[in-house]
């Protein structure tokens, strides 16, 4: 498209932005992925559904994972969660072998993950009390994450009484409460209407500004993978392996204006040439030679409507 010329490159990154990125580098190494590899065995054969997966996340960085569906999003964040053995390659949290669940990694998925029979503020104390804590102190830690993500007010409703925006937020508590080193998050927004979905990555970015915590989050969507991150890890599919790591060229603090700014449409642009190629004419052609041979099947009226 012609209009891409007057962009920038996605790599032009302002001043501003440049410091950032060297402030950021410069901060621990949280997260470190290092030749990960998974190999599902199935009664059909063997599924390789990631390939030498390599990179590092450092403290207080957000980093968003896209791919074409099936590329291993979903395996690669319960591999990190513990909740999926790897089958090559390293995983370490801290210096440390990732080997099980643990408090250290919270996780946030597509689903309503509350217990409907537990209100909101037990919800959040659950985890803190599965760990020993006190019920007065779990209580007192819960509101405090609580007030964080605006739902104090609603402390003793249950999880039906709530919005999926609301739950979710509820969700984020429940996963910051045990103060864990990273936020794993697997679509979170997947289920909210485009409205609550845009007002909870604003809310997101708001609880991050605050919290010293590292997120990982997977997305399919592109807008909100360059709204929220400071860099994509696009996967390509079968097997999964690293495309390309983007540094996102956007100022912080962010806010909707910065959806048509130069670097966000830059960035755009990259992304979607990397998750959807430009077919040739002769793959086109066969497409909809394909389309058309399905319809004829229903197509049996004289009168053409266009
Ligand atoms: N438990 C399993 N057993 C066998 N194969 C699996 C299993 N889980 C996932 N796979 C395969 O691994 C590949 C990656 O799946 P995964 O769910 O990680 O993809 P994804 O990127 O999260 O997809 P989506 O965008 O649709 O959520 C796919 O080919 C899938 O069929
Ligand atoms: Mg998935």
């Amino acid at each position: 498209m012609d209009m891409n010329t007057n962009l920038p490159s996605y790599l032009d990154q302002s001043e501003a932005v440049k410091n950032r990125f060297d402030r950021l580098k410069q901060r621990e190494v949280i997260l470190e992925v290092k030749q990960l590899g998974k190999v599902y065995k199935t009664a059909k054969g063997e599924v390789t559904a990631l390939k030498n997966i390599n990179f590092k996340t450092h403290r207080r960085e957000f980093v968003c994972v896209i791919g074409p569906s099936g590329c291993g999003k979903s395996t690669l964040i319960r591999i990190l969660a513990g909740l999926e053995p790897h089958t090559s390659g390293d995983v370490l949290l801290d210096g440390k072998p990732v080997t099980g669940p643990g408090r250290d990694r919270g996780m946030v998925f597509q689903g309503y993950t509350l217990f409907p029979w537990l209100s909101v503020r037990k919800n959040v104390m659950f985890g803190l009390e599965m760990n020993n804590a006190s019920a007065d102190e779990a209580g007192k830690e819960a509101d405090m994450w609580l007030e964080l993500v605006g739902l104090e007010k609603f402390a003793n409703a249950y999880p039906h009484e709530l919005s999926g925006g609301m739950k979710q937020r509820v969700a984020i508590a429940r996963a910051l409460v045990n103060q864990p080193r990273i936020l794993l998050m697997d679509e979170p927004f997947g289920a909210l209407d485009a409205q609550s979905r845009a007002k909870m990555q604003t809310h997101l970015l708001e609880i991050w500004r605050n919290v010293d915590v590292t997120i990982l989050f997977i997305t399919h969507d592109l807008d909100e993978a360059i709204f929220l991150a400071d860099r994509i890890l696009v996967l390509k599919a079968h097997p999964g392996e690293v495309q390309e790591l983007i540094e996102v060229p956007v100022p912080r603090p962010r806010s909707v204006r910065d959806f048509t700014s130069p670097e966000f449409l830059a960035t755009k642009a990259r992304l979607e040439a990397l998750i959807h190629p430009p077919k040739t004419l002769a793959e086109k052609d066969a497409e909809d030679e394909a389309i058309t041979q399905r319809m004829i099947r229903f197509v049996n009226i004289e009168d053409n409507v266009e």
